[in-house]
């Protein structure tokens, strides 16, 4: 069971790094470079393969990544694809803490497959658990993780990015990830300084956290990321991990919602942040499941699609083919064209 703690905390009342008094200094705020401009542009409009890899095995949650696949993700028209994985599940519990080959070979082939099929990648840690609740005891293994993968991948184009850890949350405070992602950034250094890396805030990689998120200032290759799933009594309505969303069933959305207004100012505080930064920014997931009422869900993706557009955000729908967010029936390849418009479209 997991949830998603619902942010109460009004956005004004954040110690905000973009209140009216504490404009950027123009002479030392840094600029998003051309090379990484052009790297979130590489991401561009993007799709999540949810509830496969990062399921406890492969294929557990009714979900198997095939090449057919992502071929038919770069037909569809989507320019990259975000791959969560639940390492944490693979590595043996010996000292050296070593990623099973058969999974890692596995993920290969479809990284792999992404690419020949000129799609961009970002690889992810998922479902870490254990180290959510317990960081101190847990870092260990991620770094143990971070640092094979660096290794494996060192021989890869920039094509292929990697995202340190999905959803920072419980235990792992803002604070507390601060200082482990900072460490996480130098194991993957020492063994590839170039890779892009990315990185989002604290509470569910939340927004409204942007201003405690702390990047190291000198590393210019880093994409900062959040997930957006506002108004969540909409977007989760009766989904399974969530307490008491079944109550939330047939709520409705449009643009004409109260809710819409606040997500373009959600929005356009995170466009502030980053460009008080110099970061690009990754929209990493944004997604409603498949029970709300179809017209709902078609306009609130749209919205928030194009939202994060006018930013200049990249952006991964969440996600490609599970029954609970999915738009693309499997094992058929039928995608819901409505939902592809909404996200390709216009
Ligand atoms: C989680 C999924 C969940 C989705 C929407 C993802 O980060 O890993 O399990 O379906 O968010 O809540």
């Amino acid at each position: 069971m997991r949830y998603r703690i619902l942010s109460l905390v009004p956005l004004l009342a954040l110690p905000l790094l973009g209140g009216a008094n504490d404009l950027p200094d123009e002479r030392t705020s840094p600029s998003v470079s051309v090379e990484m401009r052009e790297a979130t542009r590489r991401i561009g409009r993007s799709i999540n393969l949810g509830n496969a890899l990062e399921a406890p095995v492969d294929g557990e949650w009714g979900l198997t990544i095939r090449k057919s696949h992502l071929v038919s993700i770069r037909d569809a028209g989507f320019t990259a694809v975000r791959i969560p994985v639940r390492w944490s599940a693979h590595v043996r519990r010996t000292p050296r803490q070593q990623i099973d080959e058969k999974f890692l070979s596995r993920v290969d082939s479809v990284i792999d497959a992404a690419l020949e099929n000129g799609l961009a990648v970002i690889l992810n840690v998922h479902h870490f658990e254990e180290m959510y609740r317990d960081p101190a005891r847990h870092e260990p293994t991620l770094h143990a993780i971070w640092r094979q993968l660096a290794a494996h991948y060192k021989t890869y184009d920039d094509r292929l990015m990697f995202e340190l850890l999905n959803e920072p949350h419980d235990r792992l405070d803002a604070q507390t990830w601060n200082a482990v992602s900072s460490r996480l950034i130098r194991t993957v250094r020492e063994r590839d300084c170039n890779r892009i890396l990315i990185i989002g805030p604290a509470r569910w990689n939340d927004p409204d956290l942007f201003p405690s998120l702390e990047l190291p200032p000198e590393d210019r290759r880093l994409i900062a990321t959040f997930h957006y799933y506002s108004p969540f009594e909409f977007t989760h309505q009766g989904a399974s991990w969530v307490d008491d969303s079944e109550q939330w069933i047939g709520t409705k959305w449009s643009t004409n919602s109260p809710s819409a207004a606040q997500i373009k100012r959600d929005f356009a505080q995170v466009a502030q942040w980053g460009s008080q930064q110099g970061r690009p920014i990754l929209l990493g997931e944004f997604g409603t499941r498949r029970q709300a009422d179809a017209r709902s869900r078609i306009a609130w993706t749209r919205y928030v699609r194009q939202m994060a557009e006018e930013h200049g955000f990249a952006w991964a729908y969440w996600e490609f083919g599970s029954d609970e967010f999915g738009i693309c029936e499997l094992p058929g390849l039928r995608w819901d064209e409505k939902m592809r418009a909404a996200l390709l479209g216009h």
